[in-house]
């Protein structure tokens, strides 16, 4: 039995018994069925994550720790009951430790402006990769420029895979903080994250872990790997959109300033003085995302139903039945082939650009995306403008992916 009572074994796993669950995937696109490849932009939402907001809002929508009425008394268990399932889900050690935010991009903002601010000054490094999102870019970027602080970058191989001896030569008593992806969006590189921050801690840096797009792949579990910080968001594990978590250690946390004020993040108020409220409230102001936060939780019960671990089984063997099917395209050049790779296949084709690819491959129902995918750098790594980006979820198909081999040949002909 696991850390959140997932008890199934790795059976054979049949993406049928849960596509029913998710009706978005019985629709046509222009008159040919779904095939939706971009769940690393967001995945779809099963009924049951549908069902808890509705419920919500149909039965006891009111505001959250406020009321000592009914409606306001049953918002406030399913939105503490959310936190206390997430932190099931990620083995924090305790559900202070998960603030609720709107988003991996606002958990990264929200530790660059306050422990970044508190933490960072003119002369220290910060250490980020190469393969980032620009959320995990922008915001220490941005600190750096304004403290003088240096931001330094490990490089990354053909492969899409981290320089780890780079990494490990530039970690020094000057490195004050580490932003590393989980999971690279652009690439499907898995980054040995584990190991990754037993480095920086022989330094005592801490380590701040953006794992939008491991969370619907893979186990997390935040004391195993000992990050400092966790960032994701909902809507890449079939939750809604607006809504994240930033898991923090306890003692981190509580140094930390507030990052915005107003209504709940306080104990008191007075014109004289402020007294904060205890994490994870300090850092929730306003009156929060409550739909969001309890959908979020029906997300996390959807994904220990399925099992995350036959979820990652399964899409392991998608991946390779992909890889194979695209490496026999000629003209198609995988970006992103590290050994240790979750469901993401980006390529290029000779002389076709991605959008036209994109284009083509929409008239016939298949949803990939192409682009830059909000990782720049790693386009500028590999001398390309953009790729053309298939990601897969459990509910797709070795059918599917047969179909985006034929939707590629189409292109092929139709440019050639
Ligand atoms: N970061 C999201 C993606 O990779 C939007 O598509």
């Amino acid at each position: 039995m696991s850390q959140n009572g997932e008890s199934q074994t790795l059976t054979a796993f049949d993406p049928q018994v849960y596509r029913k669950d998710f009706p978005v995937l019985n629709r046509e696109v222009y008159g040919k069925p779904l095939v939706y490849l971009d769940n690393a932009a967001s995945s779809q939402m099963p009924v049951q994550v549908m069902e808890a907001w509705k419920s919500y809002h149909e039965s006891y929508h009111s505001n959250v720790h406020r009321g000592v009425h009914a409606l306001s008394q049953q918002a406030t268990d399913a939105y503490e009951g959310a936190r206390e399932k997430i932190r099931d889900h990620i083995n924090a050690g305790s559900e202070k430790e998960i603030v609720y935010t709107s988003g991996t991009t606002d958990s990264i903002n929200l530790v660059a402006y306050t422990y970044g601010n508190q933490h960072i000054s003119e002369g220290d490094e910060v250490i980020i990769s190469h393969m980032e999102h620009h959320s995990n870019i922008v915001p220490w970027k941005r600190l750096c420029d304004e403290k003088g602080a240096i931001l330094k970058v490990i490089p990354i191989n053909d492969a899409g895979e981290l320089d780890l001896q780079a990494y490990r030569e530039m970690l020094s008593d000057r490195t004050k903080l580490i932003g590393i992806v989980h999971v690279s969006n652009a690439l499907g590189t898995i980054n040995p994250v584990k190991e990754m921050v037993a480095e920086a801690h022989k330094y005592d840096i801490p380590v701040l872990v953006d794992g939008a797009q491991a969370m619907p792949h893979t186990r997390v579990d935040v004391q195993d790997l000992d990050c400092d910080f966790y960032a994701f968001s909902s809507h890449k594990f079939y939750g809604p959109t607006g809504f994240g978590v930033l898991y923090g250690k306890m003692d981190l946390l509580e140094q930390m300033q507030p990052f915005r004020g107003g209504g709940e993040m306080i104990l008191s108020v007075s014109f004289d003085e402020i007294i904060y409220n205890k994490v994870p409230y300090k850092f929730e102001a306003g009156t929060p995302s409550i739909a969001n936060a309890i959908a979020t939780g029906a997300a996390i019960d959807y994904l220990n139903k399925v099992g995350i671990d036959r979820i990652a089984a399964y899409e392991h063997e998608l991946l390779k039945y992909g890889t194979q099917k695209l490496k026999e395209i000629d003209g198609l050049k995988l970006i992103g082939t590290a050994e240790n790779k979750a469901s993401v296949l980006s390529f290029v084709l000779d002389g076709i650009h991605p959008h036209d690819i994109g284009t083509v491959l929409d008239q016939e129902g298949l949803a990939i995306r192409t682009g830059h995918h909000c990782a720049q750098p790693v386009m500028e790594r590999y001398g390309i403008p953009a790729t053309s980006r298939a990601s897969f979820a459990f509910y797709n198909t070795k059918e599917e992916i047969d179909k985006l081999a034929e939707g590629i040949h189409k292109v092929i002909e139709l440019f050639s």
